[in-house]
């Protein structure tokens, strides 16, 4: 299937499918790096990372395009409680959302698991994204030794609970804004898909990165520096993808 979108830069181009996907592989991909850490966020023109307290109102066709894509291309989703418990995550559905992207996933099982970070375990166990996630990729719950242990038993019903990481090399954390900045300040984020969103939201929401003071780069300077890699455009979003500067 074919499906253009415009890269403005580094140069002008049409990209299809596969050409699409290429800009966004894995530096792993045939051995190397353990893992490979990549948020994908949305910001509206003025900062915000939701409009009526949500994400989907800064969203576009390409972008939820690219949103699918990066799903498939990733061996988890990594995502906070918080963005699990307002956005109403569900386990990822291959035969809908990847149908387009299917052939990502060959040689591998048909969609990722959803990894729930958490330390109060306050998650619905009858959702979908705890009761209803598939056998082959069944949501995990990461959480702390300080969660309160009848809730963990209660959760370990329905998923898999653990206190660390299990091996997965591709990982795609899709937030939220407090899960990102622990990401960030502890040097894990190797790649940022960031779409600007063509909106206004005006005052009052979270930017993409959120509760914690100033960023501390080695140089000392109050912020972190990332390489941009690409940008394209699609009906007034612009979808960038940045990596840290020493993989750019
Ligand atoms: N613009 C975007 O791209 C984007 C993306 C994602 C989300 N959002 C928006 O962001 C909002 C939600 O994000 P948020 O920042 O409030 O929450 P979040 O980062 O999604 O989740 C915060 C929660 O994650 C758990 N958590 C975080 N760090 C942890 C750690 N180190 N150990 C254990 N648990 C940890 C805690 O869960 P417990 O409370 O269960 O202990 C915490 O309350 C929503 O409005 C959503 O729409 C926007």
């Amino acid at each position: 299937m074919s499906w253009a979108v415009r890269q403005i830069y580094p140069e002008p181009a049409d990209l299809d499918d596969r050409e699409l996907a290429a800009r966004y592989s894995h530096p792993d991909q045939g051995g190397g790096a353990p893992y490979w850490l990549r948020a994908n966020m949305v910001t509206s023109l003025d900062g915000a990372a939701t409009v009526g307290g949500r994400s989907g109102g800064l969203s576009g066709g390409a972008d939820q395009q690219v949103f699918a894509m990066l799903r498939a291309l990733a061996d988890v989703i990594l995502v906070g409680a918080g963005t699990a418990r307002v956005e109403g995550y569900r386990p990822v559905r291959p035969r809908y959302e990847g149908v387009r992207w299917a052939w990502l996933r060959a040689g591998r099982l048909p969609s990722p698991p959803i990894a729930v970070v958490t330390r109060r375990l306050d998650l619905d166990l009858e959702s979908p994204l705890l009761a209803g996630s598939p056998d082959h990729a069944r949501t995990i719950v990461i959480t702390t030794e300080a969660a309160p242990p009848v809730r963990r038993v209660q959760v370990a019903a329905t998923a898999d609970v653990i206190v660390a990481g299990r091996g997965h090399r591709r990982i795609l954390t899709e937030g939220g804004p407090y899960l990102l900045s622990q990401i960030i300040e502890a040097g894990l984020l190797d790649d940022l898909c960031l779409t600007v969103s063509p909106v206004l939201a005006g005052p009052g929401a979270d930017r993409i990165v959120a509760g914690m003071g100033p960023l501390r780069a080695p140089t000392g300077v109050d912020a972190r520096r990332l390489s941009l890699v690409h940008v394209l455009a699609d009906d007034g979003h612009l979808l960038c993808r940045y990596v840290r500067p020493a993989v750019g």
